[in-house]
């Protein structure tokens, strides 16, 4: 494969492009995160066989799981490259492992401040440059369908990883550092914001048509905090982005910035330059429309256990969600990822419904 061919196949459906930029849409557009996933018996497959960050790493097996979602149900408008948030840290030069039933482990998560000082800023993006190869292969198998959405995690919930040593319901120890380490916390995030806008512009040189921000740690934070320690580098994310596409001569693409627990946010959210904000299920579309404004996609929020449901339950509170958010700038998907056991039908009934509420 020669990854530097950039000569991709013709975007033959638009939808998503269109609507985050505020382009009238035949039909709302709708992607799922965490579509390429565990719920799959396909994936599941692929996941029989090789350990989790190996399909990350393996452009073949990334670009597969990343089509499987596409073959199996017609009305996606997207599709988002397989891999994972946490490949920044590794990049960084920390250990991670995928434990099954438990998530993510760092075997040695940062212990003190003075830590920050080993991680390996110096050639973090060109240790992930597999991840650049899975977005071109996929953009040539892909012929076109659908565009390809390139992603990270966002400072906040990378430190909080980095610290914590995986998920966490309480985020205390991140909590103690914002506390009694204020400045090494923003030393720390000012330097994951610095290699995430080299990783992002990497993906886009790649072939990435939409570049999405999870600030998945949103909900452990007050709005006074989110003001301090999450958006001041969102905002620095999506400026940096803009202004090395432009130094490079790369396209621009559009972004979309999701803080899950957010909603407290939305006013200050909407002035850090994103063309599309996401929202989880505990906002209401409504609402949200009326802070934003009219110059913002907004993207959501069903939620997720919704897909528990019977098909024609999904189909109709699918149908009243559109609704409330309407035809322009609107961008459908669920308030989170879609979870493991979620039947195989309840995506044909989500994405279904979306083409057909309006
Ligand atoms: O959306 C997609 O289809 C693209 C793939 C994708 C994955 N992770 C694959 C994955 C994306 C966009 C992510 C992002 C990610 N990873 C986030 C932000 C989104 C969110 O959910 O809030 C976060 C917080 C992570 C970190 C992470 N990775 C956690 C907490 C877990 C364990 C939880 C879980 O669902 O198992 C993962 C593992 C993970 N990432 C899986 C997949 C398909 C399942 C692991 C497996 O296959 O064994």
């Amino acid at each position: 494969m020669d990854y530097s061919n950039k000569n991709f196949p013709a975007l033959k459906n638009s939808r998503l492009l269109d609507a985050a930029n505020g382009k009238d849409v035949d039909k709302v557009p709708v992607w799922v995160m965490r579509q390429a996933g565990r719920y799959l018996p396909e994936f599941q497959a692929v996941r029989a066989k090789h350990d989790f960050f190996t399909v990350c790493r393996t452009p073949e097996l990334a670009c597969e799981v990343t089509l499987q979602p596409l073959r199996r149900y017609d009305h996606l408008d997207a599709s988002i490259i397989f891999s994972d948030i946490l490949v920044i840290p590794q990049a960084l030069g920390m250990t991670v492992e995928m434990h099954p039933g438990q998530g993510p482990v760092f075997p040695k998560p940062l212990a003190s401040p003075s830590e920050i000082n080993e991680l390996q800023e110096e050639g973090a993006v060109s240790r992930l440059l597999y991840v650049g190869q899975a977005i071109t292969l996929t953009r040539h198998k892909i012929e076109g369908k659908v565009p390809l959405i390139g992603f990270t995690g966002a400072p906040f919930t990378l430190m909080g990883y980095m610290i914590e040593g995986g998920g966490s319901k309480t985020m205390s120890k991140t909590k103690e550092w914002l506390d009694k380490h204020s400045k090494d916390v923003h030393r720390l995030l000012s330097l994951l914001t610095r290699v995430i806008i080299d990783y992002l512009v990497m993906q886009v040189d790649s072939g990435a048509q939409l570049l999405q921000v999870f600030e998945s740690s949103a909900d452990h934070l007050s709005r006074e905090q989110f003001a301090e320690v999450s958006a001041p580098y969102l905002k620095d994310i999506r400026t940096g982005v803009q202004k090395k596409l432009q130094e490079k001569s790369l396209e621009q693409v559009p972004m979309t910035v999701f803080a899950k627990g957010g909603g407290h946010s939305l006013d200050i959210q909407a002035t850090m330059g994103y063309e599309t904000i996401g929202l989880d299920w505990t906002v209401d579309p409504v609402e949200a429309r009326k802070v934003v404004g009219d110059n913002i996609t907004l993207q959501g929020n069903l939620d997720p256990q919704d897909l528990y449901k019977s098909p024609e339950e999904i189909k109709n509170l699918t149908k009243e969600m559109v609704q409330k958010f309407g035809k322009t700038r609107y961008i459908a998907n669920l308030g989170h990822g879609i979870t493991p056991q979620t039947p195989l039908e309840s995506m044909t009934a989500f994405t279904e419904a979306v083409h057909e509420a309006l």
